[in-house]
């Protein structure tokens, strides 16, 4: 049998979440190669009890061993659910056979969810609204609505004597490692990519999170992935530049290629953005990490799809680059597109079709037949000129 230390990380504050080291993928798209964890938070008041998120499905029973760890023969008087995703919420079930009066705390969306995922029964719950506080005994829990962030439902809840929020998946970071932020060495891009992988879609709400809790006093912020933040100043002026959409002299540019003239276009794009002071992130989309993708997505001011022609359309991995860069809306203001084709194009049309529906504005695009000649090289050199220029806008 397993044996589990369960820090403590104020008074009355207790780490009960779990290490998930062996999973690689996160809902089907997001690789995680470092695991993630799922953390969850147990309040000990002096009259009540209050659990703040659960676990993914398969961990319940380390978290009713940690639960009875610390508590003993005491109950959980409130299951908060701040996401009702099944990484945090999957662990509901569990909990209420183990402790059957525990009632559960959610915004109103988060309480249809949790009755229609979870069987929560409408007895056992309650809707919390923004600003709604819950009495434990020298802990008193204050709800903050931060919808999606990332699913409709999601909420905070701070411990106001504590200075302490809890945030579940916003200021979160996939990995199974470590506890303290202050700790990490890898924290900012780590965080990054998580940001662009979950949070970027919704950065107008995330800047609004932020305005919500910017007059709190922050002792201690615990996501429900990653570390735990002693000092928040280490990310809130990054996660403030993230949500406002804030962009740099930079480029991303992904390519696929299968006879090498995309590849050899990608190269002297990269090469002349570069020359010019660009600072450029060049990625082969065919064997990239698709959070890398999204991590340089955060910030680019531009973002370069090279993918040549393949049976009239847009080779398939380079339509999902663009069809990923539709559904993370990252604040790139431009876009250019280089393609190639053996005898017939399709590939642009496909492209404009996906990036159409996008804010981006096209600089520009290349589409040779064959290979890529020293004249093809040099258009694609004049191309990153005009990029590059209108990347001082
Ligand atoms: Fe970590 Fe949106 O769940």
């Amino acid at each position: 049998m397993q044996r589990y230390w369960v820090p403590q990380l104020k008074p009355g504050i207790h780490f009960v979440g779990s290490r998930d080291w062996d999973r690689r993928m996160f809902d089907a798209l997001v690789p995680l190669p470092e695991g993630t964890s799922y953390n969850s938070y147990l309040l000990v008041g002096e009259d009540a009890v209050a659990l703040v998120d659960t676990v993914n499905p398969g961990f319940e029973g380390e978290l009713l061993a940690k639960l009875e760890t610390i508590l003993g023969d005491r109950n959980v008087d409130y299951v908060i659910m701040n996401h009702a995703e099944p990484d945090h919420a999957g662990g509901i079930p569990a909990v209420l056979e183990r402790y059957p009066g525990a009632e559960v705390l959610a915004t109103r969306r988060g309480i249809e969810m949790a009755q229609t995922y979870f069987g929560v029964e409408p007895e056992g719950s309650r809707v919390v609204t923004d600003g709604d506080t819950v009495e434990l005994g020298g802990k008193t829990l204050r709800f903050i609505e931060a919808p999606m962030l990332h699913w409709p439902e999601t909420m905070f809840t701070y411990v106001e004597e504590d200075a302490t929020l809890l945030t579940c998946d916003f200021f979160g970071s996939h990995t199974a490692a470590g506890l303290y932020a202050d700790e990490d060495e890898d924290l900012i891009p780590r965080t990054k990519r998580y940001f662009g992988e979950i949070m970027m879609p919704y950065r107008r709400m995330a800047d609004r999170a932020l305005g919500k809790i910017a007059d709190l006093d922050l002792d201690l912020v615990g996501p429900s992935h990653g570390p735990v933040y002693r000092d928040i100043g280490q990310i809130l002026d990054h996660y403030r530049s993230w949500a406002r959409g804030e962009t740099g002299n930079k480029v991303l540019i992904a390519y696929v290629s299968m006879w090498g003239a995309t590849r050899a276009m990608a190269h002297q794009m990269a090469q002349s953005l570069g020359d010019r002071g660009v600072d450029v992130n060049l990625y082969d989309i065919l064997t990239t990490d698709t959070g890398d993708l999204a991590r340089d997505l955060v910030d680019a001011r531009a973002i370069v799809l090279c993918a040549p022609t393949v049976l009239s359309g847009m080779h398939p991995v380079g339509t999902g680059a663009a069809n990923l860069v539709r559904a993370l809306r990252p604040p790139a203001k431009y876009a250019a597109v280089l393609s190639s084709h053996g005898w017939s194009g399709g590939a642009m049309k496909q492209v404009e079709e996906v990036l159409g529906s996008t804010d981006l504005e096209m600089v520009g695009y290349i589409d040779v037949k064959g290979p890529a000649t020293p004249d093809v090289l040099e258009q694609v050199d004049s191309l990153a000129a005009d990029l590059a220029e209108r990347l001082q806008d």
